[in-house]
């Protein structure tokens, strides 16, 4: 065991099979042949990059192989694997531990300014000013809604009235009796898996993509079936492509972020959603749209009160049938709220409810209260979050010309994240690297379906501007001290 600390307290200490398991992900890449060495690879990043912290215990060889579905001689073979490369340790008769990867050392006691790493994992912004007064609103407001029913299946009208509004504004009329009122965006991307695929189907997602969904379809027993994402081409979305791909794989569900993409930051132009809406209509393909970033266009056009976003129209009106729209404050406003939202036909709205019935009854009515509250007069909020982050965005964009000239990207058109291509394909060991002097990072792989993404970087730009300078400089600080692969 060496001093390193922990990518984060959860992953201290020792990890179950089945989290094991569902880290890894689709992990295989080869035939039957090339089980063990793909299994190893897929754990070596992961020690590297630090999702596996130095010191944890793995699952026995036995567990392993029956959470994974392979045999215990691959396991083996995987475990002698990362043994000769230094990244395990077993003992006789007591397991396997991992190890720090070869020549990196415990981090030096206390960061310049004595301050914590800079955590550049989490995509978050902290809770916007202006939420206080609203929950002060919201405090008033419980007195008579407590005279109220305690349970409302959809969530309460006002709030479903606003967000309805919003979507009407945008180009998508609807009625409130088509919102349902969720503990999140993930949640609504739960609850749509669940309804509309089972163990065994597949789900179309894009790459680059959102890892949580990813590990949702995985833990529901569903097969990932990636198209690309590009930063760079003048369309980000090969619309064509993916409507081969709904014809030839048949998948159950499709998972798409149109406003704005996570992680490249895209947003989709109009006419390519025209062609997907008719594409997943013809198909008859279900498509749950992530909108959690919709409300952060930086662009500049955006206007700078609370107003609906500018762009098209939300995907959801060139297929309403086949879509499922789910958004959130947690970008806007703040992730600890734990409310969201689910924008869909009333027939799958219903449906949707009675699959969640079996799993809780509803989200918390004073949260509702006061999410009502904020999306009554949004412009004091989404305004100035807008400007904040088009001026983080801005900072973090020259930082990264000016310490790695040879990185590109395209700066986003909006949403928090700036993906960075990098020269050589190190992002696991750079993560690794950077670790040792004080930032944390989430690597490139860490946003595709297999661990394909190694030449690429997601940045957040969500800290005040001084940390991600800081941030910037330590990572190319970290980056020389990188040996060739
Ligand atoms: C694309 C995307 N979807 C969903 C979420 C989670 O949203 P919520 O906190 O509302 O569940 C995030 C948060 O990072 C996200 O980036």
């Amino acid at each position: 065991m060496n001093g390193l600390p922990p990518l984060s307290s959860r992953a201290m200490g020792r990890i179950s099979a089945t989290r094991l398991a569902s880290t890894l992900g689709q992990w295989h890449r080869g035939g039957p042949r090339s089980g063990g060495h793909d299994l190893a690879d897929a754990l070596a990043t992961r020690i590297r990059d630090g999702r596996l912290p130095p010191g944890t215990r793995l699952p026995s060889e036995r567990e392993l192989a029956v959470a994974l579905g392979v045999s215990r001689t691959m396991i083996g073979a995987a475990l002698e694997r990362l043994r000769d490369a230094g990244l395990v340790v077993s003992r006789q008769g007591s397991g396997s531990w991992t190890a720090a990867p070869p020549g990196v050392r415990p981090p030096d006691a206390g960061l310049p300014g004595g301050a914590g790493p800079i955590d550049l994992t989490r995509a978050s912004p902290g809770a916007a000013d202006g939420l206080l007064p609203a929950f002060e609103a919201a405090r008033r407001a419980l007195r008579e809604a407590l005279r109220d029913e305690t349970y409302d299946d959809l969530g309460i009208a006002p709030l479903r009235e606003r967000i309805a509004a919003r979507y009407t504004a945008r180009g998508l009329p609807t009625a409130p009796s088509e919102i349902m009122i969720t503990n999140g965006a993930h949640h609504g991307f739960a609850l749509a898996l669940r309804l509309l695929a089972g163990p065994g189907d597949r789900v179309l997602v894009e790459e680059p993509g959102y890892p949580h969904a990813f590990d949702a379809v995985t833990a529901a027993r569903g097969h990932l079936v990636p198209v690309p994402v590009d930063p760079f081409a003048a369309s980000g979305w090969d619309v064509e492509g993916i409507a081969a791909t709904l014809r030839q794989t048949a998948p159950r569900l499709a998972y798409l972020m149109t406003d704005f993409h996570n992680p490249t930051g895209r947003t989709m132009g109009a006419g390519d959603r025209e062609r997907l809406g008719a594409a997943l209509a013809a198909t008859r393909t279900h498509a749950v749209v992530d909108e959690t970033a919709v409300d952060l266009g930086l662009g500049g056009e955006e206007p700078d009160g609370g107003g609906p976003a500018s762009g098209p129209p939300p995907l959801a009106a060139f297929a309403p049938r086949w879509t499922i729209t789910v958004g959130s404050p947690a970008k806007t406003h703040w992730g600890g709220l734990r409310i969201g939202w689910i924008r869909a036909s009333e027939e799958l709205i219903g449906r949707l409810g009675e699959v969640r019935a079996s799993l809780d009854l509803g989200s918390p009515l004073f949260e509702q209260l006061w999410l009502s509250g904020l999306l009554s007069d949004p412009g004091p909020v989404l305004g100035p979050r807008r400007r904040e982050l088009r001026g983080r965005r801005d900072t973090l964009v020259a930082s990264v010309r000016a310490e790695l000239p040879d990185w590109s990207f395209r700066p986003p058109d909006g949403g928090v994240n700036l993906w960075c291509r990098l020269p050589e394909p190190v992002g696991s060991r750079l993560a690794g690297a950077a670790r040792q002097h004080g930032v944390l990072l989430t690597p490139g792989a860490r946003f595709g379906v297999r661990d394909g993404l190694e030449r690429w970087l997601r940045l957040p730009f969500t800290q005040p501007p001084e940390r991600l300078r800081e941030a910037v400089r330590r990572i190319a600080a970290a980056r020389a001290g990188l040996v060739a692969p």
